[in-house]
């Protein structure tokens, strides 16, 4: 079994205390801090762009994991770079409006590790053909948007089928779930093949991060 990364999202987190909630969670045993970046049109929701990114690189010296949900992804990806995202994430559908295989490479090209993203709705064949050029595949447990939703079982297939692929290969893909993910949705995607594991609110809106953390990793 590969090793568990946690990536906390601080979709979650209180922003009026932030460099102390990213502070904590580095403390409790965090892998990654994930960002969560959304336009108000792609998604139904608007968080924080790339100036906020770089106040929190500030802050942690853990890889930033920076998920795009957002249009013309392409046209960003430059400020995010230089914001010090270490993997940047960006959405398979056509309603993202960019061209995905073009995306990709501009990200690998400045140096980050590249993931692609897919909603509920959106088939695995969809991302299949990109696989074999991205260092992560991002599993959406829930409709993208908004912290605090249920955790969808059915998604699970889409791991299983990431989890199947990576056995033929030689370069493994990063199998994320991010949606709900709580102790026990963890142990549900960790045995459906899944390594990593974003989380905001069991983690955020807990009182100890560290308890958290070790549950979910299965401890
Ligand atoms: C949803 C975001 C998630 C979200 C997860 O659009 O991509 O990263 O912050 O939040 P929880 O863990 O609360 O479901
Ligand atoms: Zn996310």
């Amino acid at each position: 079994m590969r090793n568990v990364i946690v990536a906390p999202s601080i979709l979650a987190a209180d922003f009026s205390r932030l460099g102390d909630e990213i502070h904590q969670v580095e403390a409790a045993g965090a892998d990654w801090i994930h960002c969560d970046i959304m336009d108000g049109h792609f998604v139904d929701n608007i968080s924080f762009g790339p100036e906020f990114v770089r106040q929190v690189r500030k802050q942690t010296s853990l890889p930033l994991d920076v998920h795009l949900m957002i249009e013309h992804a392409d046209h960003y990806v430059t400020r995010f770079v230089k914001a010090g995202s270490k993997s940047i994430t960006v959405h398979v559908e056509p309603e993202s409006k960019h061209e995905v295989s073009k995306t990709l490479t501009h990200i690998r090209d400045a140096g980050c590790r590249t993931g692609l993203t897919l909603n509920p709705e959106t088939p695995f064949e969809l991302v299949e053909s990109f696989l074999g050029n991205v260092d992560i595949l991002l599993v959406m447990t829930v409709y993208p948007g908004f912290g605090g939703q249920p955790f969808r079982a059915d998604q699970m297939e889409k791991v299983r089928r990431a989890a199947t692929w990576n056995q033929s290969q030689e370069h493994k893909i990063d199998i994320e779930v991010d949606g709900g993910i709580t102790p026990t949705t963890a142990r549900i995607s960790l045995e459906n093949g899944a390594n990593v594991l974003v989380a905001g609110t069991s983690i955020f809106h807990s009182k100890d991060y560290a308890k958290v953390i070790r549950e979910l990793r299965g401890e």
